[in-house]
């Protein structure tokens, strides 16, 4: 059992957080670049110092992998600067693969990379027949897939995927143009708890996320902006921006195992550490 003291002093006991390994699929930032601007972060005029966008994305690998975690490579495509954010490429459950269909022309042909990438290592891929960025919108936790809206990802494809997988899919609305994916304001912690900026989604919508989620972790608008939401947790070790002080703080207040890993060439483009993360779910 661990014991804890919260921030309102009163001790806490509860079993301690047990990570589980996991399978990440990534894209090395071999031709990640600004070269368009799709989202509020993005400006062409804001240079990208790529070969320290190679050394920080290397280290968040070597921080999966020291951590215990099956990371494997799709290979880059030349003219796909976004194609490093491999969480928008699909979402897979149970072995399932609901693959992507982008919104902006810029990154349609990244669907067809990933694809070939499944197939290759023995899954099927059904394709969406309505915009859908895989798990920048569609985050599964509790027994649920959290998909947002409003920006990216359809209501239709929230329909597909509840059909295709089985899995209860709960609509989000988000509602500020920089949170424009549901990963930039909400992570799962583990099986059943999230993290996330109540501000970035709708009244209604906040009021499912305190329905379903009363002990989450909830985040300021600074921390929300330092990327701090676009965070991988593997139940126990979270691998979260450092930038997200405050949230860094409540992590481990809560428990979990902070593994601060800098991304910040990436936030040039809308994107962190959930971004560049696919995860395979056996
Ligand atoms: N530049 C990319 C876009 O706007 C960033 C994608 C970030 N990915 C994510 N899962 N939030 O599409």
């Amino acid at each position: 059992m661990a014991v804890e003291t919260a921030a309102d002093e009163t001790v806490v006991v509860r079993p301690p957080r047990v990570p589980r390994p996991r399978r990440y699929l990534v894209c090395e930032p071999r031709y990640f670049d600004v070269r368009y601007a799709i989202n509020p972060w993005m400006r062409e005029d804001v240079p990208v110092d790529t070969a320290l966008a190679r050394r920080q994305w290397a280290a968040l690998v070597q921080a999966y992998r020291d951590h215990g975690h099956t990371v494997e490579t799709v290979e880059p495509v030349p003219g796909l600067p976004d194609m490093v954010f491999a969480a928008n490429a699909a979402l897979v459950v149970g072995g399932r693969v609901f693959g992507s269909r982008f919104l902006a022309p810029e990154r349609r042909p990244e669907s067809a990379a990933y694809e070939a990438w499944f197939r290759a290592n023995g899954f099927d891929v059904r394709a969406p027949e309505s915009v859908c960025e895989g798990e920048g919108d569609l985050v599964p936790v509790g027994g649920y897939v959290l998909a947002g809206t409003g920006f990216r990802t359809t209501r239709e494809t929230h329909r597909e995927v509840q059909e295709f997988l089985g899995v209860p899919t709960i609509g989000l609305q988000l509602v500020d143009p920089y949170f424009y994916h549901l990963d930039t304001a909400l992570f799962a912690l583990d099986d059943t708890n999230i993290a996330y900026y109540p501000e970035a989604f709708s009244p209604g919508s906040q009021e499912v996320l305190r329905r379903l989620f009363p002990e989450a972790v909830t985040a300021t608008r600074d921390d929300a902006m330092a990327f701090g939401l676009n965070s991988v947790s593997d139940g126990c070790h979270v691998f979260v921006a450092p930038q997200a002080e405050g949230l860094v703080a409540q992590l481990s207040r809560h428990g979990y195992v902070p593994v601060p890993v800098d991304l910040s060439e990436f936030h040039k483009a809308g994107g962190g550490i959930k971004c560049c993360t696919q995860e395979v779910r056996p």
